[in-house]
């Protein structure tokens, strides 16, 4: 049947933008979750995946995170996570992530989900039980052949031969953003001469991070389907990530289903690509912009003007 009156403009279809009305969501809202990714950390210095900065020299980010490049090469995968780490102990935490500690802080009903392995939001002292670490730590080393896992090593270098040209290796990486091919040698690292597991003594350690084809840490899982399943979700916020990567950007889809609104924030509007969140509606909101600059705005209701503690912060 056809319905009558006047035809809605067409922005009252697609999700608002408007900070205010988001406010009033945020202030009914007694269940939040946020799902967060590489967006997150930009304003830290660090680079994304996806698009530009997803480069390190002339190698795809994406395609040295797997268990295969690793058996190919674990020299190179590992000096391309010793650049990381490296580089994730420079950064510091920015606005983004203090205003969700603050925001977890106010409200023991908030979790956020993160696919970074940064440690940047455990350096700004995010309540523990309410971050879950989908893709766990660049700081956890674990054994490749045996269940050996150590937590929270911040050597820089991990190992002698893992020292990198920080300097060198970020011209690099920009060129190679840039799209500048680089001739880069990177000098091969026999596998024999690489740090091995002190219990099994066979094995090589390596990253504690989960790759392309590995399940999630099972407990992060248990945890996050338990907070879904114990009532309803009312707000769904995905900050500064593609969406792209699964089971991840499932999360978005199973707060929907428990009634959530989603509030997207990103440097990237609607004619970008956001993944499993890319289906917003009237309801919905989209942030266009910076996640350090748009969280504490949005956020306000929740944790007031945000204080970054001093000699700490971006
Ligand atoms: N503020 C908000 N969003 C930003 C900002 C910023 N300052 N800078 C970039 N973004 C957005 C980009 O528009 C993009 O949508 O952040 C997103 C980054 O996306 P990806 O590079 O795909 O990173 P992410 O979604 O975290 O990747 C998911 O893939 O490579 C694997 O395991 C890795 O955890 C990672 C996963």
């Amino acid at each position: 049947m056809a319905t009558s009156g006047p035809t809605p403009p067409k922005s009252s279809y697609g999700p608002s933008t408007d900070i205010q009305e988001f406010h009033d969501v945020l202030k009914s809202s007694k269940r939040i979750m946020a799902l967060c990714g590489a967006g997150l950390s930009a304003a830290s210095g660090l680079g994304t995946f996806r698009g530009a900065g997803g480069m390190w020299r002339n190698h795809k980010a994406t395609a040295l995170a797997t268990p295969e490049a690793f058996e190919r090469d674990p020299g190179l995968v590992w000096l391309f996570y010793s650049y990381r780490r490296h580089m994730a102990l420079q950064a510091k935490p920015n606005a983004g992530h203090y205003a969700l500690v603050e925001a977890s802080k106010r409200m023991r009903s908030f979790l956020t989900m993160s696919q970074n392995v940064d440690g940047l939001s455990q350096r700004a002292k995010h309540p523990r039980d309410q971050l879950k670490l989908l893709h766990g730590s660049l700081f956890d080393i674990k054994c490749f052949s045996c269940d050996y896992i150590e937590l929270n090593n911040f050597d820089d270098p991990f190992h002698p031969l893992l020292a990198i040209d920080s300097d060198e290796d970020a011209r690099l990486a920009a060129a190679a953003n840039n799209g500048e091919s680089t001739k880069v040698k990177t000098k091969p690292i026999l596998p024999k001469n690489l740090p091995h597991c002190p219990s099994c003594k066979t094995g090589l350690l390596r990253p504690g991070v989960v790759w392309f084809g590995e399940p999630l840490p099972e407990d992060t899982v248990a945890e996050i389907d338990s907070f879904i399943d114990e009532d309803k979700v009312d707000l769904m916020l995905v900050i500064g990530t593609t969406a792209t990567v699964y089971p991840a950007a499932g999360y978005v889809d199973e707060a929907r289903k428990k009634g959530a609104r989603v509030a997207v924030v990103n440097m990237d509007g609607l004619d970008g690509e956001l993944g499993a969140a890319s289906n917003l509606k009237r309801g919905d909101f989209l942030f266009q912009g910076d996640a350090a600059k748009i969280l504490p705005e949005i956020l306000k209701p929740l944790i007031g003007e945000l204080k970054i503690p001093e000699t700490e912060g971006v």
